[in-house]
């Protein structure tokens, strides 16, 4: 047998080395880089061995068999139910909601069997939190606290679940390789051997995956490639929505997001996140703008919130909660240099509501807005909505799905809706309501000029 090979695996991005090195070459990662060793591999026998090709038209099975989850988001991000046979990852920061979420489902789902593999916390603590999930716990739904896949798997082969769950990948380890649970390895092997009893067994198989707070992934990362599915749980762990993204769907979408809000009974799915957005607006409040982001193929509306006050430093403040701060410094240059606001000697705040990270630049305008009314000490009208980039002369651009989200706001009886001078004479022009500009000066000047 070939002696196996050694390689070096960076934790957070996943790039190899040959040798080990105290930072990463390719993401710049310290002490990131981890043993790995490659299984040799069987050489040209395997190639030899392989199926015979067939006429790609004569390929004969049934069509992918999907599982209502009994919750329209979730069902939705997996794109219409949960693949009979599949590996789905599921990941997210630690307490933002996995276990939450996946026991919920397990209490849910009308017929399935779960075996809910549960490696961080007793099946005592499970059922306490399954029981303020809901007041009956169905039959079908199994535990064990098991740390050795291996277990898990014949575990299986007796109960054949429908579904497994396995809370957490960091736990769970294999006699297989060497290395203790939770490296690189392990995760590997692990991850291995749980897609190879997705396929014997036909049993769905969610992994939950542990995101490290800088929003690096480390482990999951490196497991992507191996699962059908990729799903992450992001947001706030303390205020707002959660959102459920697929990055990978080899059975839909990557587009769909769900929105969910923590309760004292769990994650309750939230159809129409805009409709919060309207409900907690208050009239006359300086230092806020409504805009619309559109997040996969939602929209979603939402308030920005800023405040600026004279600086007691030498340095002004800049804070951004929820928005890049580069974005925001050159928003604020724009005010300063194009509207002729003086901001630069002020400390500014800014924050998105509702637990949101925000990278559209559709919202550029709501910023300013925001900015400019923080800084003129004078209310929006209340149910005023901005959308539109700001480039650095000031002049407001048009940005992607401009329709869906003037849709959205119209839905929720927003007026104004500001949108650049480009799309108001679109589509858009046929709306009442739809009030269109081509500078970010005009738009201050008409309501805090
Ligand atoms: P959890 O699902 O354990 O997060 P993860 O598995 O991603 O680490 O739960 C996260 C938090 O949610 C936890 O701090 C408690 C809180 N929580 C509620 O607010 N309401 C509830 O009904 C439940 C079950 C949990
Ligand atoms: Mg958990």
């Amino acid at each position: 047998m070939a002696k196996p090979k050694r390689r070096y695996v960076c934790r957070a991005c996943g790039a190899v080395a040959p040798r080990w090195m105290g930072q990463c070459p390719a993401c710049g990662e310290w002490d990131s880089l981890e043993e790995e060793v490659a299984l040799p591999s069987a050489g040209k026998a395997a190639v030899l061995e392989g199926k015979a090709p067939v006429a790609l038209r004569d390929v004969t099975g049934e069509d992918v068999m999907r599982w209502d989850m009994a919750d329209p988001e979730l069902n939705r991000v997996l794109g219409g139910g949960l693949v009979k046979g599949s590996l789905v990852l599921f990941g997210g920061a630690p307490g933002i909601g996995k276990s939450t979420l996946l026991l919920q489902m397990a209490l849910n789902t009308p017929k399935q069997t779960v075996l809910y593999v549960a490696g961080e916390e007793s099946p005592r603590q499970v059922k306490m939190r399954a029981e303020r999930l809901k007041n009956t716990i169905r039959e079908g739904l199994l535990i064990v606290d098991q740390t050795d896949v291996a277990a898990v798997l014949s575990a299986c082969q007796t109960i054949k679940p429908d579904i497994l769950i396995v809370d957490s990948l960091h736990t769970l380890s294999t006699a297989v390789v060497d290395g203790p649970p939770g490296s690189i390895s392990q995760l590997k092997a692990v991850t291995y051997q749980l897609m190879q009893a997705a396929r014997d067994l036909e049993m769905a198989v969610i992994i939950v995956g542990h995101v490290t707070k800088e929003g690096q992934v480390a482990g999951p990362r490196l497991v992507e490639h191996m699962v059908d599915v990729v799903l992450y749980l992001e947001g706030d762990r303390q205020v707002g929505f959660r959102l459920l993204r697929a990055v990978k769907n080899r059975f839909g979408a990557v587009s769909e997001i769900g929105v969910y809000v923590m309760t004292g009974q769990g994650l309750q799915p939230v159809q129409d996140p805009s409709a919060h957005f309207l409900t907690e607006r208050r009239a006359g409040v300086a230092g806020v703008a409504g805009g619309v982001t559109v997040e996969g193929i939602r929209p979603l509306m939402l308030e920005v919130q800023a405040l600026v006050s004279p600086s007691y430093y030498q340095i002004p403040q800049r804070s951004a909660t929820g928005y890049d701060p580069k974005r925001l410094q050159m928003l604020l240059a724009v005010l300063e240099k194009r509207v002729h606001k003086a901001v630069g000697g002020q400390d500014v705040f800014l924050n998105i509501t509702g637990g949101f990270r925000i990278k559209d630049t559709a919202l550029d305008l709501a910023v300013v807005m925001a900015l400019a009314s923080a800084h003129a000490d004078a209310a929006l009208p209340p149910r005023a909505v901005f959308v539109g980039e700001v480039g650095l002369t000031g002049e407001l651009r048009p940005v992607p799905f401009m329709e869906m989200r003037i849709d959205e706001a119209l839905r929720h009886g927003a007026e104004p809706i500001v949108v650049p001078a480009a799309v108001g004479k679109g589509p858009a022009s046929r709306y009442a309501g739809v009030r269109s500009f081509a500078t970010v000066r005009e738009v201050v000047d008409e309501w805090l000029g």
